[in-house]
């Protein structure tokens, strides 16, 4: 994987505030974040045979970074550390009621990787069967990436979170996509409405030359399509208390899935029985474990 590491300041709110209003925090934390950390610890927790490539700053929050992942089930990692540049971080604020997530990323060293620190890590992806990335690096690398990692033989999965539309021209390189509605309304240029949009969307995505796409939609669960089989997933019933990684948590576990060698429709189940614990969690890194799944799916048949 290649990815980004942020420290997240999250900061739970009744309602998220209107422009040029001040209103009072319920609570303030930190947490280790990034979609690529988040998506590894979420894959970690399923196949022990991660690794990450990831990069931050000389700087307090970069020995954060170092902390957790050495703490961490995040079974290997690559972490160059740059005493010119400074550690992403990431404000997110977390509407108390509904769970509901709003996000500012500062990327910071997450988008100064080089092409020589690819490189160095080559051996990692000529070994790798899946290769996932996000686009919270800087996109010249993330295309260079995936191009090598196709060289290599692997499945390429692109979470396109956040979406940059320098990504388009590099969709027909990818096997998997796994876009969120607002990603798919971006990459499609059709309105996500209901059902029914969202099928029109994933079939525009499909005729950008993705082979497969798995659209996430919130609570209401997700969207296949590989240009001929359509199907949707529902979301599992969750006590929701913090958004913020379900993505994540439904991409890392989807990809982790698909190693282990469960079929697409197996993976995706899995997935969306996985994510709905992780809304059930604070921080958008603490993962759920594995075992959670089958008790999680059990209880959904009954
Ligand atoms: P985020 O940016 O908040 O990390 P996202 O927008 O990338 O998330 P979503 O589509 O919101 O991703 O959620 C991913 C998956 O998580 C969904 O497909 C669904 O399976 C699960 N999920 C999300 N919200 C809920 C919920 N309220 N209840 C149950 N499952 C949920
Ligand atoms: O998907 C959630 C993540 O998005 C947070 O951890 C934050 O760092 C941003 O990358």
């Amino acid at each position: 994987m290649l990815g980004s590491f942020n420290l997240d300041v999250v900061t739970e709110v009744e309602r998220f505030p209107s422009v040029g209003e001040t209103i009072r925090a319920i609570s303030t934390g930190f947490y280790p974040g990034g979609k690529g950390a988040n998506q590894a610890a979420a894959a970690s927790e399923i196949n022990s045979r991660v690794h990450l490539f990831v990069k931050v700053g000389d700087d307090s929050f970069g020995a954060d970074a170092e902390k957790y992942f050495s703490t961490t089930k995040t079974g290997s990692y690559t972490l160059i550390k740059d005493i010119s540049v400074k550690t992403g971080s990431a404000l997110v604020m977390v509407e108390s009621l509904t769970g509901n997530n709003s996000i500012i990323i500062d990327q910071g060293a997450n988008a100064t990787i080089t092409k020589a620190e690819i490189l160095s890590d080559i051996n990692n992806l000529k070994s790798a069967k899946v290769f996932l990335t996000q686009l919270e690096n800087n996109i010249d690398i993330t295309r260079f990436t995936i191009d090598i990692a196709k060289m290599c033989g692997c499945y390429v999965i692109l979470n396109p979170a956040p979406y940059s539309e320098n990504i388009m021209s590099h969709l027909s390189s990818v096997d998997l996509l796994t876009p969120n509605g607002t990603e798919a309304e971006l990459i499609s240029d059709i309105k996500i409405s209901d059902l029914h949009s969202a099928e029109q969307a994933i079939r525009a995505i499909h005729r950008l030359g993705v082979k497969e796409i798995v659209m996430t939609l919130g609570d209401n669960g997700a969207l296949y399509f590989n240009g001929t089989t359509m199907k949707h997933y529902s979301a599992i019933n969750a006590s929701v208390v913090d958004t913020s990684g379900a993505g994540d948590a439904f991409t890392g576990s989807l990809a982790a899935g698909l190693v282990e060698g469960k079929s697409m429709d197996e993976a995706i189940k899995f997935a969306v029985a996985y994510a709905s614990l992780a809304v059930e969690k604070k921080g958008a890194s603490s993962m759920p474990s594995a075992n959670s799944v089958g008790i999680r799916l059990k209880k959904d048949c009954m």
